[in-house]
């Protein structure tokens, strides 16, 4: 089945994390926490537009979200597009970041998932590599920063 945004449903699941065993669970976003992603948002912009379009998931740890990720269900290229990804700092480090596109990925089986980073994100390149994205071109020195942003993709329609 599909949503209205053109994928498959988001499923809340616990994601088990290393520090001491905490689990975090990882859910769709609502309104109601858009406070607490503002408080460790670095990304431009605000999440209420991806949280209406249910194209935004959270990860939570007693009962707080403490990480997102969000997506454009026809990013680029008529495929989706995973767009921002941010851990509160307290949090990093412990698998969130690499849960949260997982959790991506399973809404976007079936499709041809599409993302892209800084070339200094070494973490972001990290998961992306370990979950079998491959990287598919870049654009250098585009950034303001003057940083060269990579684009990566996986293909989910044999996966899942
Ligand atoms: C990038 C970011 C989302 C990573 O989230 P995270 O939850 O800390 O990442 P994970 O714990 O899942 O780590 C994934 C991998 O990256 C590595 N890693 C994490 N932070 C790292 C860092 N600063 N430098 C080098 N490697 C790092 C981890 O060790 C892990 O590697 P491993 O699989 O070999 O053990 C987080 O650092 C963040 O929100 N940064 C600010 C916003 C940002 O840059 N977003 C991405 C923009 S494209």
């Amino acid at each position: 089945m599909l949503k209205e945004n053109g994928l498959a449903p988001a499923v809340a699941m616990p994601a088990q994390s290393s520090d001491c065993g905490q689990t975090a669970k990882i859910r769709l976003a609502n309104e109601n926490d858009l406070v607490s992603i503002a408080r460790f948002d670095e990304m431009g912009g605000c999440r209420q537009q991806e949280i209406a379009d249910a194209c935004c998931m959270v990860a939570e740890r007693k009962g707080e979200p403490v990480a997102y990720v969000s997506f454009q269900p026809v990013g680029l290229l008529g495929q989706p597009l995973l767009t921002y990804l941010c851990v509160a700092p307290a949090a990093r480090r412990r698998g969130l970041g690499r849960k949260l596109i997982e959790a991506i990925q399973q809404t976007a089986r079936g499709r041809m998932l599409l993302s892209s980073t800084e070339d200094w994100c070494v973490a972001s390149q990290k998961i992306f590599t370990s979950l079998g994205w491959r990287k598919i071109g870049e654009l250098t020195g585009v950034n303001k920063d003057g940083s060269t942003e990579y684009f990566y993709a996986i293909d989910l329609h044999q996966k899942g």
